[in-house]
């Protein structure tokens, strides 16, 4: 385990009681209510709302992160509405370990770090994870929010292609159902209103060709 990352995630998580709003990725709940209910994984899963949502909604949801703190939380949470049979919360530092087992729904929804995080290499592990006919989702800021401080603007964010190339997939195996921005209206945290950019990827594993998880 990276000392710094998990280090960095304890300290921000250490700042509040909360951190995140408590309701579910908007993006993520669109895309997944249409579902037959599977197994899920939910990578980077902060204090849980995306997990206790798809847990109410009949998955069964592995749940992981580097933040001992904020999966506390997010097992405290879902323990208070009833789906702590339905979440197997698990420690990761994703750049050192990845979760067993393969899912009909893999979310990384904003798993973004300012520290270490070996996104693409955890992404493409993800991929192999996905069972055939199951999805692979990554919702990721498309830009900084209008509130953001100056020195993120100067940050790169990788476009959706960007994103879907790194990961080099075979395009025989995965059907590319979605890639590309969507604007959202947000609330910033001094109570300001603004347009925020999601980029939004799901990838599908064409039934036939085997995962790897
Ligand atoms: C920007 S937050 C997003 C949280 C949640 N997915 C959401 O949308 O509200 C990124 C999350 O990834 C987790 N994370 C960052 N680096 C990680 C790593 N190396 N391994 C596992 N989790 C990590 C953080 O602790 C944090 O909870």
């Amino acid at each position: 385990m990276n000392i710094d990352a998990k280090q960095h995630w304890e300290e921000r998580y250490g700042e509040r009681d909360r951190v995140w709003s408590g309701r579910v990725n908007t993006r993520l709940a669109e895309i997944a209510a249409p579902l037959d209910p599977g197994r899920a994984l939910d990578l980077g899963c902060g204090e849980g709302a995306d997990a206790i949502w798809l847990a109410e909604h009949g998955w069964q949801v592995t749940a992981v992160d580097i933040s001992e703190t904020a999966l506390q939380r997010a097992a405290e949470d879902a323990r208070v509405r009833g789906v702590s049979d339905h979440i197997n919360f698990q420690h990761h530092d994703l750049s050192d370990s990845f979760p067993s087992g393969r899912y009909d729904l893999i979310s990384a929804q904003f798993l973004h770090s300012t520290v270490r995080l070996e996104r693409e290499d955890v992404l493409r592990r993800a991929a192999g994870a996905v069972e055939p006919g199951g999805l692979l989702v990554i919702v990721d800021h498309g830009e900084p929010p209008p509130w953001a401080r100056e020195h993120i603007h100067d940050h790169h964010f990788p476009s959706p292609d960007e994103v879907v190339e790194s990961l080099n997939l075979d395009a025989a195996q995965w059907e590319r159902v979605r890639a590309e921005p969507v604007e959202r209206e947000a609330t910033g945290p001094d109570g300001e209103t603004g347009t925020l950019v999601d980029n939004v990827i799901v990838l599908k594993r064409r039934r036939g060709t085997p995962s790897r998880g």
